[in-house]
């Protein structure tokens, strides 16, 4: 009898089933448990995080290299500036920055380029080897990319080489404003901070930290309506220029970071309030060490009638010696070192002026 054989059999397929679509159970439930706890991992999370554990392991280790921890007077050989190109396009102002580089010797620097893979972005040669470029993912603009990208520059440079002691981020439409020289002693010399009551000298980062604009709810709500909490709040909540130059010991921080990282990953609902990158870093240091920074950036930027979140685009005719000059001036150090944001036209006429202005201090 079919029926009484079936009923005695063991239920193999429905329990086959049953343990099989367990795995989909966890994927789906969280959504119905806490929709407001939800994490987009995206795929590609996993090596940078195992880049960030090798790089944060190797900062454990004990040496006495330059640049590390930043405690000035362990001085046994000359501390470096790792420079960090992150671009989506040629680096159209490479024979500029040849000419820069060419002014500093080999042992004070290195060059790390992050270059989205997604474009084809050609090899400059000079100083700007096929091995200077690290591995890259593709890079968005309104989405955590740019934030990851920065994050994996800061981890292979400190791997790299436990010299580089400051961190500088830059551009394909950034130009210098001084010679390498000028840029090391401000970075080295100017930027020490005296935390006598610590009995110690620390160098500071160059990151900008302001409180107040009158955007700043709609970028903290970006993400939903106070998803930022309770990581962050709304007081905690900084903005600052994406381009910035950070101590070694910052860079750490950023790389071994996961609690805001976690938050500010997420995507944003509104794209128009979607400019993380310029959050994450500020936020984070405001947080972590608002005295080891100068709440200040040392990259130019003209924000006049900007359209559509883009700054001035500065083209070939407005370069001049008076541009440079006026450039160079700030409220808060002795000069900028950096400029943004010019377009690829401006290469010839600031070749042009570069051993008689730019590089001349
Ligand atoms: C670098 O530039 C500065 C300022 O123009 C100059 O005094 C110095 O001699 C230059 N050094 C090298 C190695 O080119
Ligand atoms: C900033 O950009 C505006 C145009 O948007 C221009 O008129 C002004 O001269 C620029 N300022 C500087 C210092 O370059
Ligand atoms: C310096 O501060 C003044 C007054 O707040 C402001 O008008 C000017 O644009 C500032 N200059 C720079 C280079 O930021
Ligand atoms: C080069 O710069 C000088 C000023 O230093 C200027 O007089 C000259 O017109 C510029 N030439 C070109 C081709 O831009």
């Amino acid at each position: 009898m079919p029926s009484s054989s079936s009923s005695s059999s063991f239920p193999l397929v429905p329990v086959l089933t049953l343990l099989l679509s367990l795995p989909l159970l966890f994927i789906i439930a969280p959504k119905f448990l806490s929709p407001k706890q939800i994490q987009i991992t995206l795929p590609d999370e996993l090596d940078d995080l195992a880049l960030f554990r090798r790089a944060s392991a190797a900062e454990s280790q004990p040496h006495r290299l330059p640049g590390h921890r930043n405690h000035l007077g362990s001085t046994n050989a000359k501390p470096k500036i790792a420079f960090l190109f992150l671009t989506n396009s040629d680096l159209q102002f490479a024979p500029l920055w040849e000419k820069f580089f060419k002014n500093g010797s080999k042992d004070l620097y290195n060059i790390y380029i992050h270059a989205d893979p997604t474009v084809k972005v050609s090899v400059p040669g000079g100083v700007f080897t096929a091995d200077r470029f690290i591995p890259a993912k593709r890079t968005q603009r309104s989405s955590p990319t740019l934030i990851s990208a920065a994050r994996r520059l800061l981890a292979n440079a400190l791997l790299d080489d436990s010299a580089n002691a400051f961190f500088a981020l830059i551009s394909q439409h950034c130009i210098p404003l001084h010679s390498f020289k000028f840029a090391y002693n401000t970075l080295f010399h100017r930027s020490i901070t005296d935390l006598t009551q610590l009995g110690k000298l620390e160098y500071r980062s160059f990151m900008e930290i302001v409180s107040k604009a009158h955007f700043l709810k709609d970028r903290y709500n970006a993400r939903g309506r106070n998803v930022m909490l309770p990581e962050v709040s709304f007081d905690q909540f900084k903005i600052g220029s994406q381009f910035f130059v950070i101590t070694r010991r910052h860079a750490v921080t950023v790389i071994r970071e996961r609690r805001l990282w976690r938050k500010f990953r997420l995507p944003c609902l509104s794209l128009d309030s979607c400019y993380p990158e310029e959050h994450y870093f500020p936020t984070l240091m405001a947080m972590d060490d608002p005295e080891g920074c100068t709440h200040y950036t040392l990259t130019r930027v003209n924000w006049t009638n900007s359209v559509d979140g883009h700054p001035h685009l500065y083209r070939s005719s407005e370069v001049s010696p008076k541009l440079i000059y006026k450039l160079r001036e700030s409220n808060f150090t002795q000069s900028h070192l950096f400029a943004r944001k010019f377009s690829p036209d401006c290469l010839k006429p600031l070749m042009n002026i570069s051993d008689s202005v730019i590089f001349l201090d």
